[in-house]
This record gives C-alpha cells, structure tokens and sequence, in this order.
C-alpha cells in the first residue's frame, strides 16, 4: 500500500519534474516518457491489491484522497535542478529496492514477477538520473557537490505525507523492505563511489567544504544504522522467545 500511495502521487511529481527541468525538446519527452511509465506502476499495483482481494478497496481509496491532495512540494528552493536530478537519482534507486524486496517478501510469483518489473524499470530512471548528475559533477563540480550534501542530509522518502507514513516506515524497516542499512550501503555509498565523491581532486573551496560535511553524515550515519540492526535483532529474538 505504501508503495502503491507512493506511485498513486504522480501528478505532483509530474508537476515538480516539469517545473524543475522544463518541456522543451528531449526534456518534454523525457517527462513524459517517464509519466507513463510511472503511472503504468500504480495501475498494476491497483489492479494486483484488488484482483487478489489484498486490500480494503475503500481505505485504500481514503488513503490515496487524502495523500494526493496533500500533494508533494520541493522540500527547498533555490539551485533546483542540481537538487532535483540529486534528489531523482537516490529517490528512484530507493523505490527500486523498495519494490524488489516488497515482490521477494509477497510469497506469490506473480507479485515477485511484477514487482521485478517495475524495479527494473526504476533502475533505469536512476541511471539516467545518476549520469546527469555525474555530467553536472564533471560541468560544476562545487555546486553539484554542494546540491548532492544538501539533497543527503535532508533525505526523504515521497511518502512523507501518506496516512499513517510513519508507522508504515517503521513496518518496512522491520522487515527489511527499506530500512537504514540499506539506505546507507546500497543506495547512498554505491552512488557516491560512481560519482567519485571522495576520490575527485577538482573541488574548490566550496566543493571541498561540502564533500566534508557530507563525510561527517556518513559516519554519524553507519552508527545509526548499527544501533538500528542491534535493536532489530533483540526485537526479532524477543519475538521468537514469546512463540
Ligand atoms: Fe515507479
Ligand atoms: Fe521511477
């Protein structure tokens, strides 16, 4: 359901995209390549949560009201097209993780098949993402690195205002659809090891001055994610010690 919401909002999407890099020539088919496709995910997740009677239909029509009305805005002004495609190349390669371990966790082949699909496609919306912020790295480097520190420490899932987002979050960290570790090992680090982050030698000042503070989030980081793998593990063992 929360992936489902999480597609369901595309028309705010749409409009943030539009606004961040325009319609003309190959952006205009881009956006609106990349519409359809995205609104071909919520159609197949609908139509699988209803076909197999997953769902409650009618709270799932409450939950997708209140959460497209709430809508989406750019969390920051200024600068947005390098936040924007930042932002665009980790929040894609999350959803991408977030479907394939939602279809390895349904159980049922269809949902794993589907699930592996759209995955598949996400993966390619961040690659396209990730070597246009890699051709802004390489244009300017300080502001991109500047927009990418921004876009990292201020890391939220498009989710946010869905009904009930938090405890839903909660759930998918405990079962390891999306969780801490996995945001820090396999979508911030494999990322910044194709930018080059910490290996580039052509930041100024300013690029310099990001890519530190960037390096101190990600410490502080690893030690979150360790205390959240701990107290899921002593969770998990109490559970099992109760059955
Ligand atoms: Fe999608
Ligand atoms: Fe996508």
């Amino acid at each position: 359901i929360t992936n489902l919401l999480t597609e369901d909002n595309l028309p705010s999407y749409h409009r943030e995209l539009a606004d961040t890099f325009g319609f003309d020539n190959a952006w205009g088919t881009w956006v609106g390549r990349w519409t359809a496709e995205e609104n071909r995910h919520g159609i197949v997740l609908r139509d699988y949560l209803v076909v197999t009677r997953a769902v409650d239909p009618v709270a799932l029509e409450e939950a997708r009201m209140s959460h497209m009305t709430a809508g989406i805005a750019k969390p920051e002004k200024g600068s947005q097209f390098l936040k924007g495609v930042a932002y665009v190349t980790l929040q894609e390669l999350a959803t991408r993780i977030s479907h394939r371990n939602t279809g390895a966790l349904c159980d049922d082949p269809v949902a794993d098949r589907m699930l592996a699909r759209i995955a598949a496609d996400e993966n390619l919306h961040m690659i396209f993402y990730r070597k246009l912020c890699a051709a802004a790295l390489d244009l300017t480097p300080d502001e991109a690195m500047r927009a990418i520190t921004d876009v990292i420490l201020r890391f939220q899932m498009p989710g946010l205002n869905q009904p009930n987002f938090r405890r839903n979050a909660v759930l998918l960290a405990k079962h390891g659809v999306y969780d801490l570790r996995q945001h820090l090992d396999v979508v911030l680090r494999p990322t910044l090891r194709i930018w080059r982050i910490f290996e580039r030698t052509d930041f100024g000042p300013e690029g310099e001055i990001a890519r530190d503070e960037l390096h101190t989030y990600l410490l502080d980081l690893e030690v979150k994610a360790a205390r959240f793998e701990e107290q899921r593990d002593r969770a998990l063992a109490r559970a099992a010690a109760r059955v």
